[in-house]
């Protein structure tokens, strides 16, 4: 995408990558049951790690938090250093499309809102690779949940990411591809308000700056147009945490 630096100067001003918090990480760990004392678990499209921050306090693992772009991993391992976690998270700069562990590897795969890059079917589909027997894939996805999309929503999403679906049609792909749910819950709306809300504030300021800058004023524009959706649609879709077990 033309300007992507542009959208990563946005993102690294955002106290997160997406829509979540850490009460939404600490519920979807709490239904992971007959852990090992010490999990091993990678976290897909970790951003800064926020969530990696988090599935570090909360459990005893080691975590390999994996992203294709170094700078949010600095800044994670910055924060693991600040928190005194730097020993139980191992960083790794390689892209989902390309990951190249051994089959049957973690007894945890962890992924908020960075799976669509992959694609939900192949997301599953790998992960079932990477897993253990009986490993979870615990998965926070976008997700239609009203029927009847107003047109300029429905346009939005064929746009972005035309594979959505609502809650039922993600179970059925789940179980599909050899996984039981244990649970699944919708974020909070809060999460995205709070989400949008920082990101039209930077928006505000990165304006400013690059006022002269074409390039960089479309690729504001295109994520205040999202924020727009998300304020106008806010019923009709939002992200669902899947908690799943493979068979
Ligand atoms: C929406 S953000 C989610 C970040 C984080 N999980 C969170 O919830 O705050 C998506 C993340 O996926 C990462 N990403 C995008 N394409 C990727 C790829 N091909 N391989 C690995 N990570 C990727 C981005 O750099 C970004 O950090």
């Amino acid at each position: 995408m033309e300007g992507m630096e542009y959208f990563y100067e946005l993102f690294r001003g955002l106290p997160r990558g997406g829509p979540g918090d850490n009460k939404s990480t600490r519920k979807a760990f709490s239904y992971l049951k007959n852990l090992p004392s010490e999990p091993f678990i990678l976290d897909i499209g970790c951003g800064y790690g926020i969530q990696t921050l988090e599935l570090a306090r909360i459990s005893k693992g080691k975590i390999i938090a994996l992203d294709n772009y170094q700078p949010f991993l600095d800044i994670l391992m910055q924060n693991a250093k600040k928190g005194g976690f730097d020993n139980k998270i191992i960083p790794k700069n390689q892209s989902m499309l390309e990951m190249d562990f051994k089959n049957d590897t973690f007894d945890i795969v962890w992924s908020e809102g960075a799976i669509f890059v992959i694609g939900f079917r192949n997301g599953l589909k790998k992960c079932n690779q990477l897993l253990k027997n009986k490993g979870h894939f615990v998965v926070s996805e976008a997700v239609l949940l009203l029927p009847n999309l107003p047109k300029p929503l429905k346009e939005f999403w064929g746009e972005v990411y035309p594979d959505i679906k609502d809650i039922k049609s993600n179970i059925s792909l789940i179980e599909d591809e050899g996984f039981n749910v244990l649970s699944h819950f919708t974020l909070p709306k809060s999460c995205w308000v709070d989400f949008y809300s920082q990101m039209n504030k930077e928006i505000k300021e990165l304006k400013k700056k690059y006022h002269n800058n074409k390039i960089a004023l479309q690729v504001f524009e295109k994520c205040e147009k999202e924020s727009n959706i998300y304020a106008k649609y806010s019923d009709y879709f939002g992200y669902e945490f899947f908690i799943t077990q493979k068979n």
